[in-house]
């Protein structure tokens, strides 16, 4: 993947964030993601790609656009698969939460798992623990392998999990060990990439989540040195089939950060709507311009780059 190319992707993911961001605390989620999507898919018109969206907003039905099988682009360049979430955090925006980002993630031709629309089980972690857990283990051993892989007692440890119902077991489990657990209302890609910054001070991300938002965050963990396992949850025969009918023979496999994304030759880019544990949010400042916040990255030389932008807002009155 080009070097060039990180730029002007990070392009597409701040113009996504801006045009979220007005949006922010307004209690209309569809809004924020449909400004987000039209930003996001009118900039990549601008890129020198020949993509075809595998991750997006749905099936071409469902969707208006970055549906799954949309091509995006110039036209002109290299074929490569495109995974996007332009709003990653829709009901974050609208509450006026944190951790909303735009996200996309580009590699060659073939190398992303086409997940579909469905839960995945997750394990997350930065690379102090990258390759020393598993997601077949229970919580409690989780824990007590990464504590001590970590040297530290496990009261010391912070794990993050949506804060959901169906995690009722997990969050207990978690309890009895004595770790402390951080909460999130939403954004599973944020914190699943959230153990790889020592600044966010998490160790590990569990929990269910969006199975597309896990090969996202495996884009990114796999540039940040750390790691992700997955396993599909296919609820009911219709699911399990579909898995099946995207190419996956095993649906309840466990999935590597390497069956998710297939190569080094990816870039990870996201831009923060509303703060987040390594991304600060949109912010409008003086003389009508607003700042964003990036990061983007490529795995095959696993430079992290943060972006932080002024853009110039003359002739689009700022949505307060
Ligand atoms: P959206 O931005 O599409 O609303 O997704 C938010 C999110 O929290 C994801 O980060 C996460 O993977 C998924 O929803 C979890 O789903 P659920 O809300 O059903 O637990």
């Amino acid at each position: 993947m080009e070097r060039e190319l990180a730029l002007e992707l990070v392009r597409v993911t701040e113009l996504a964030a801006l045009a979220a961001a007005p949006w922010m605390g307004r209690g209309d989620k569809n809004s924020a993601d449909g400004a987000a999507t039209e930003a996001m898919r009118a900039m990549f018109d601008t890129v020198s790609i020949r993509g075809t969206v595998v991750i997006g907003e749905g099936e071409m039905d469902e969707a208006p656009m970055l549906y799954i099988g949309e091509e995006v682009g110039s036209m002109h360049g290299r074929e490569v698969d495109v995974a996007v979430d332009p709003l990653e955090g829709t009901e974050i925006v609208a509450k006026g939460l944190n951790n909303a980002m735009s996200v996309l993630a580009v590699a060659g031709k073939g190398q992303l798992l086409h997940a579909p629309d469905m839960y995945m089980e997750k394990l997350a972690v930065g690379p102090a623990l990258a390759g020393k857990l598993s997601l077949n283990d229970s919580v409690r051993v989780t824990v007590e392998k990464a504590a001590l892989a970590l040297g530290k007692p496990i009261s010391d440890l912070t794990v993050v999990i949506l804060d959901r119902e169906r995690h009722a077991d997990k969050i207990q489990e978690l309890r009895s060990t004595g770790v402390r657990i951080k909460f999130l209302s939403d954004g599973d890609v944020a914190g699943a990439i959230a153990p790889a910054f020592p600044e966010a001070g998490i160790d590990l991300y569990l929990g269910s989540g969006g199975a597309p938002e896990g090969v996202l965050a495996a884009a990114a963990l796999k540039c940040l040195g750390g790691e992700i396992q997955g396993k599909l949850m296919p609820d009911g025969d219709e699911q399990y089939q579909r898995c099946i009918s995207m190419g996956l023979d095993d649906p309840y496999k466990l999935l590597t950060v390497d069956d998710m994304v297939g190569t080094d030759d990816v870039i990870f880019a996201a831009t923060g709507v509303t703060p987040g544990e390594f991304l600060g949010g949109v912010r409008y400042t003086e003389g009508q311009r607003a700042e964003t916040h990036s990061i983007v990255m490529r795995a095959k030389t696993r430079t992290i780059r943060f972006v932080r932008s002024l853009h110039y807002l003359p002739n689009k009155p700022l949505l307060r």
